[in-house]
């Protein structure tokens, strides 16, 4: 491919998204340019919402492939394209479909009522009563059955935060986030000592210990809101790193410190950050790589992701 220069390579983009008619959407955790050039930055739920409203032909996604793949589900009929088709996530990895479905075959007289994080496969949410996201967790576990056992897939972390906030017993699948259980008691506290005054917003992908040390505990567009409204002047934000780029960007008064891991300064998910500009603009010219799946799967799949967009208004 001829070298552009960013300049050139934005100009391009633009272009092709005109001509395609196709929507950029971006998850907060992704590069600087490719937020800078969306249509709309944001989390799990807030993108779910902006993919079934677009009247687009094509959406290109900027984020991770379940993120692409529930924009397929809720438009069959548009292409829905992902920069990297590698762009996975550790949660869908830890619940293949097959475990699930043969878990659930064994405890079928369980009768589990089956509520699934987003970070999973087109697999998983067609096995799902329904679907939540880490802003909607809290209410969509509210508003599940009391007379049926909840059976909470993949994020054995996220699951044990909306426990604690709900007091809902729930049966938790053990899957994690590679990036969000890096952040230890001992990073975190390491961090605060350097900064006494600062506030502490952590991501519930985190563990236990991490989110006891947290002054507010929330999905990544909730963080927003909280540094605006803090009156604190430092706020550490434990979460992968993309988050920074957008926090400066709206609040740019406060004093955004990354949490460190014990390994480096600050998390970055390498499935992500696979998404480039290059990428971009190659995924709009050629259409390629294109999310498909097999239309049994996604019509399953569907049903669950419409309760949750219903449950979360
Ligand atoms: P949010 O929905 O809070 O943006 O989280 C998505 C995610 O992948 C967190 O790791
Ligand atoms: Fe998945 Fe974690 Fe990356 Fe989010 S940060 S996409 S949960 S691996």
């Amino acid at each position: 491919m001829v070298q552009l220069t960013s300049t050139d390579l934005r100009d391009e983009i633009l272009a092709l998204k005109k001509e395609r008619n196709a929507v950029i959407l971006a998850h907060n955790y992704q590069v600087g340019p490719l937020q800078d050039i969306a249509d709309y930055v944001g989390d799990s739920l807030g993108l779910s919402y902006r993919a079934r409203e677009t009247d687009a032909e094509v959406i290109a996604f900027c984020g991770v492939h379940f993120m692409a793949e529930t924009a397929k589900i809720i438009n069959p009929e548009k292409t829905v394209v992902l920069p990297d088709k590698d762009a996975g996530c550790s949660l869908e990895q830890s619940c293949p479909p097959e475990e699930l479905a043969a878990f659930l075959r064994e405890n079928e007289e369980k009768n589990y009522y089956v509520i699934a994080y987003i970070n999973c496969s087109a697999g998983v949410k067609a096995l799902s009563d329904v679907i939540c996201t880490s802003g909607n967790a809290v209410k969509i576990v509210e508003s599940a059955p009391t007379d049926r056992p909840i059976l909470f897939v993949p994020d054995q972390n996220l699951g044990e935060w909306v426990m604690s906030k709900t007091g809902r017993e729930m049966d938790l699948w053990q899957g994690a986030c590679y990036v969000h259980v890096e952040f230890t008691r001992e990073s975190i506290s390491r961090i605060r000592e350097a900064h006494p005054d600062a506030a502490v917003v952590a991501h519930p992908e985190c563990t236990t210990a991490v989110r006891m040390l947290a002054d507010e505990v929330c999905s990544t567009e909730k963080m927003i809101d909280f540094c605006r409204n803090s009156p604190a002047e430092n706020i550490i934000v434990v979460t992968e790193s993309g988050m920074l780029h957008r926090l400066r960007k709206e609040v740019p008064n406060k004093n955004l410190i990354a949490g460190p891991t014990d390994r480096c300064a600050c998390a970055d998910c390498r499935y992500m950050k696979l998404n480039t500009m290059e990428k971009l603009y190659q995924c709009l010219r050629d259409l390629q790589p294109e999310i498909t799946l097999p239309e049994d799967v996604r019509r399953r799949a569907e049903a669950p992701i419409l309760r949750m967009l219903e449950l979360s208004k």
